[in-house]
């Protein structure tokens, strides 16, 4: 921003360092979100909610900050480089709506529906393909050596636009998608089954009826597009421009047109902030994140007792059969699409005996996952189990499974992961 500004001297606000900050903290703990309704303690939860509350904070800090920043010189910006300042503004919108969305995860009220569906994925693309994106963009597209001629806006804006389509189609898909199968889950589908085996059918529909799994692909195929359509038109422009060298050792800050912009800027040495506030800030940030994750867990009265299910199927021999599938379990991703946890709500009705904490007492790490795109595998064991055949072709019983096919993997391995499985009662 302060190079699109045309600051000559930059020197971060007060606001822009404890937005900073603030932003780093609390974005962190957001994270717990994903646990509400688990065994995990109440007061973790608690804390997803808060810090969705106060992620609210920096993010309208790091806002009015830029809005005090460029006021005044907007017309100006915009003049210059558009592209640039279209984008930042893009990154900023989609952020905040990062509070709002998590929120929705970490509260009880909400987060029964949109919880471990592909909401949780929503808002990791929304920032991730979204926001982030949008600021890298920016960023290149005002420091990078014009990769230009006189078409270079043209494409710009195409990339711009089908960038925001692919990420707010993919999005809404998700997010509504998500709704949509939550609220499937809730009611029991169309024929009351619950959301496993043949069962999972009705999550399956929820997503390709609605056209919500296609508008998901479509929406991500576009941003891939796009990014494909700015990296050959860059590739071709710098192949056939025969002014090489001198892009090159032009100086970099130069806008589209090739002109030199800002050229008074440089950041000021003594300017920078003053390392012993950011030192304190960051010190009183560790000593915070110390109490929350260490100092106060270890107030829970005593870890959990190992239950009974914990003793009977999901203790793994060092060696065995069953621990040797667990690894390949972890290694293949399985929990990147299946949770191991059943929450004490109407959505996981059917599913089995809800979890406790000392369920997972002889695990290490724990495979509760964050997204059920398959259905739980907690008790697997307990409703059948499952076989080699099924792990290599999916689809052979269930035409309408979204499940990859495991054939890649070695007898030894389909063996041990199929152990592993039909152990969990
Ligand atoms: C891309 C998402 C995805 C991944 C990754 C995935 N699965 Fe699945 N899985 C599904 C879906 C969807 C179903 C439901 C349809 C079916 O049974 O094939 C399913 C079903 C299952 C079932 C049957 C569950 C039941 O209730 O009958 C088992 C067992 C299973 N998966 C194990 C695994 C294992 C083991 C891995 C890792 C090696 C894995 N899955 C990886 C999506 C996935």
């Amino acid at each position: 921003m302060p190079r699109l500004v045309g600051l000559a001297r930059f020197k971060p606000t007060r606001m822009s360092v404890v937005g900073f900050w603030g932003l780093g903290i609390a974005w962190a703990f957001t994270a717990t979100a994903e646990l509400t309704f688990t065994p995990a303690p109440d007061w973790l939860e608690t804390v997803g909610v808060m810090f969705s509350m106060a992620l609210l904070l920096p993010i309208a800090t790091i806002i009015v900050d830029i809005n005090a920043a460029v006021r005044g010189r907007l017309d100006d910006i915009a003049d210059k480089d558009r592209a640039s300042l279209r984008l930042v503004y893009l990154g900023l919108g989609l952020f905040a709506a990062l509070p709002v969305l998590t929120l929705t995860q970490a509260m009880r009220a909400s987060g029964g529906v949109v919880g471990f569906t592909d909401w949780v994925y929503g808002v990791e693309v929304l920032v991730l393909l979204g926001a982030f994106s949008a600021w890298l963009f920016a960023y290149v597209y005002h420091v990078a050596p014009p990769m230009v001629t006189r078409d270079a806006r043209r494409v710009q804006q195409w990339h711009l636009w089908l960038t925001i389509d692919g990420v707010a189609i993919a999005v809404f898909a998700m997010i509504v998608g998500g709704l949509v199968v939550g609220f499937t889950w809730a009611g029991g589908g169309a024929d009351g089954a619950p959301a496993v085996g043949d069962g999972f059918e009705s999550t399956a529909d929820a997503m390709w009826n609605y056209g919500f799994a296609i508008a998901r692909m479509v929406g991500l195929m576009i941003i891939a597009v796009a990014q494909a359509l700015l990296f050959a038109y860059a590739t071709v422009a710098w192949l056939l421009s025969d002014n090489r060298d001198a892009v090159l050792a032009a100086d970099p800050v130069l806008d589209a047109g090739g002109q030199e912009v800002n050229e008074e800027l440089e950041v000021v040495a003594e300017a920078e902030p003053g390392w012993l506030r950011i030192g304190t800030i960051a010190l009183a940030a560790g000593i915070g994140v110390f109490l929350l994750i260490v100092f106060l867990p270890s107030l829970e009265s005593e870890p959990a007792e190992p239950t009974i299910l914990a003793d009977e199927s999901r203790l793994f021999a060092e060696g065995s059969d069953a621990a040797l599938g667990r690894d390949v379990y972890l290694r293949e991703g399985c929990t990147s699409c299946h949770t191991q946890v059943v929450r004490p709500i109407v959505t996981d009705r059917g599913l089995g005996p809800v979890s406790l904490a000392g369920d997972y007492a002889h695990e290490q790490p724990m495979l509760l996952g964050v997204a059920r795109m398959g259905p739980d595998l907690m008790h697997i064991a307990s409703r059948g189990g499952v076989t080699v055949e099924q792990l290599k072709n999916p689809r052979e019983d269930r035409s309408w499974s979204t499940m990859p096919s495991y054939d890649y993997l070695s007898e030894a391995d389909l063996a041990v992961l199929v152990a592993y499985l039909n152990g969990l009662r």
